[in-house]
Parts: C-alpha cells; sequence; structure tokens
C-alpha cells in the first residue's frame, strides 16, 4: 500500500506513468467519455483547513472515477474535539478506500497514515502541498513540454509549495532558483532532507529578479499561508519586494510561463496584469488539479492499467 505524503513517495517513473495517465483521464472528461474505475470506491475528505480547489477537485473527481465522497471538518467531526488522530485512523479507513487530508503539521499526517489500513493523501500540510506541484508540472508539460533541465523561479515565502518544489526539482531533474525574504527561508534539511542534497538543483538568490534571471516558469505563492495569520502585518512589511509584476517576469525567458496554486491576492505577491495576462496558466493549472488527483486516485488504488 502506497500514500501520497510528500513528493519523493514517488519515483520519477511513476510520475512518468501520472503524467500520461492524467493526460488519457483529462482528454476523456473533456470528451464527456465514461471512466468509472473506482465504483464502489469511497474517499473520506479531511479538512482541517479552508479549501475551494482541493475540496472541488477531489469531490469532483472521485465521481468521475464512479466513487464516492465523505467530506469530514475539524467543526463537524470528533477531530475538532480532541480524538486521537490515530484513533480517527483506524475508524475512517476501516470504512473508505481512500483518506485525503489536508490539516497542520505534516507529523498529523504521518501519524493518520501509520495507522490507516488504506492509502492517504495530502491535500496540503504546513510544510508539502505535493497534490499541487503535480499539477503544477503537468500543466508546464502540457505547454512547454518535459520540464527536465528547466528552471523554475520560486518568488515568495520558504513555504509548504517552496518545499514541494525542491522535493520535485531533485526528483524529476530542474532546477529552481529561490528567493524569499530574509527570515521566511525554506528550511532546506526538511524539505529535501529525506532525498538527499542534490547537487544543483536548486540555488538561492537574495534578490528576486535575479532568481527569476533566465527561468522557464516563475512562480509565486501568497505571503501568509493558513495557519500563520498573526504573522500577517509584519509580512507585508517583509515581502513588499517580492511581488511578481512586469518588470520581474522580463528578466525570465521571453517565453516563461507564470504560475500560482491560488488563491491570490493582486497587488500583494503578484500584479494584476501578470496573473491576469499572457503569460499566465493559472487557470489551466487549477483545472488539472483535478486531472492529476484523478489519475493519482487511480493510481493508489488499482496500481498501474496498461
Ligand atoms: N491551491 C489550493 O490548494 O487551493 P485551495 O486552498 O482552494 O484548495
Ligand atoms: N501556501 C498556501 C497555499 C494555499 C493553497 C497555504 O498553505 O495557505
Amino acid at each position: 500500500m502506497k500514500h501520497y505524503l510528500q513528493f519523493n513517495d514517488l519515483t520519477a517513473a511513476e510520475y512518468a506513468y501520472l503524467f500520461e495517465r492524467a493526460a488519457l483521464i483529462k482528454k476523456k472528461f473533456k470528451a464527456y467519455e465514461k471512466h468509472h474505475p473506482l465504483v464502489d470506491r469511497t474517499l473520506a475528505m479531511i479538512f482541517e483547513k479552508a479549501s475551494t480547489r482541493t475540496r472541488v477537485s477531489f469531490e469532483a473527481g472521485m465521481y468521475q472515477l464512479g466513487g464516492s465522497v465523505v467530506h469530514l471538518t475539524t467543526g463537524d467531526s470528533q477531530l475538532g474535539r480532541a480524538e486521537p488522530i490515530e484513533d480517527s485512523a483506524r475508524v475512517i479507513s476501516r470504512m473508505v478506500d481512500l483518506v485525503m487530508i489536508r490539516t497542520y503539521e505534516q507529523t498529523k499526517i504521518e501519524r493518520f497514515a501509520e495507522h490507516s489500513r488504506v492509502p492517504v493523501i495530502n491535500g496540503l500540510t504546513n510544510e508539502f502541498h505535493p497534490c499541487q506541484i503535480l499539477a503544477d508540472i503537468f500543466t508546464f508539460i502540457e505547454h512547454r513540454g518535459s520540464i527536465q533541465g528547466k528552471t523554475v523561479a520560486w518568488v515568495g515565502d520558504g513555504n509548504n509549495m517552496a518545499n514541494t518544489w525542491l522535493q520535485a526539482a531533485a526528483l524529476l531533474g530542474f532546477k529552481v532558483h529561490v528567493s524569499t525574504p530574509r527570515g521566511y527561508e525554506i528550511d532546506e534539511k526538511m524539505a529535501i532532507g529525506a532525498v538527499g542534497a542534490s547537487a544543483g538543483s536548486y540555488q538561492f538568490f537574495s534578490n528576486p529578479r535575479n532568481a527569476c534571471q533566465g527561468a522557464d516558469l516563475v512562480t509565486t505563492d501568497v505571503w501568509t499561508s493558513m495557519g500563520y495569520e498573526a504573522e500577517n502585518e509584519e509580512r507585508k512589511e517583509a515581502f513588499a519586494d517580492w511581488c511578481v509584476d512586469a518588470e520581474m517576469m522580463s528578466a525570465a525567458k521571453p517565453d516563461a510561463l507564470f504560475m500560482h496554486c491560488l488563491p491570490a491576492h493582486r497587488g500583494e505577491e503578484v500584479e494584476a496584469d501578470v496573473i491576469d495576462g499572457p503569460q499566465s496558466v493559472v487557470w489551466d493549472e487549477a483545472e488539472n488539479r483535478m486531472h492529476v488527483q484523478k489519475a493519482l486516485m487511480e493510481y493508489l488504488l488499482l496500481g498501474r492499467i496498461a
């Protein structure tokens, strides 16, 4: 049984399969062609933080695969009343076939997985957001072909998205240029410790414009992630120079793409003319969450389909 708790839980070969499978699943979806490999299978979705894309993409995706969904939040389940995570895992995983969790600490999802009888998917933790990077790389491939050997510029917080990009670069053979304000750096050991340092897969820049130099993809995220709201005001000051604007985009390759996992704050981490401009692929990126996660759920439950 496989869990998907971090990007490096799958191999490069498994990703190659998933990207191909997601393309096929997307094609079928667009053609209104039935694809029901998960009839009678149930996905439990546990949300301890807010969500729009993750909820809709997993829920719609599971129904489209012929399965069904149970939706739980901290507020309307015993999770919010201190039932141990281990007990919740034991109980929930006896009744469903697959679990997706969005929560705070990575250790929480790891403890859940340890006591689960069924595969567990990380729908975002403080440390990682693997489903999003899966969608982002699939989107890059759709627009530009293989990401191998390419350069991704990360402008902003050293957060769950940034950590996951670092893992993906080491695994799939591309480079990440990271620029974060002082005090908001990536915790390298935590991010890629498990994969091992991979020479040349990432580089740090104090100036965000320099990070964008020669990039094939420029990407950013909110200055304040969920769970860090108390730091909002001080972050606004610290991140003021980490706004992706047209000038920053002009440092990247002329055909560079812009991505943002969304939700976005125009005028903070990105200017409207960038996110709503011709280089932005954010709507494809959001839609692709569903297609890649359908491929992922199918893979975790059924393995490779020839
Ligand atoms: N990108 C993303 O995970 O969006 P939601 O928070 O809306 O799920
Ligand atoms: N880094 C953001 C991503 C939201 C999808 C957060 O954790 O809030």
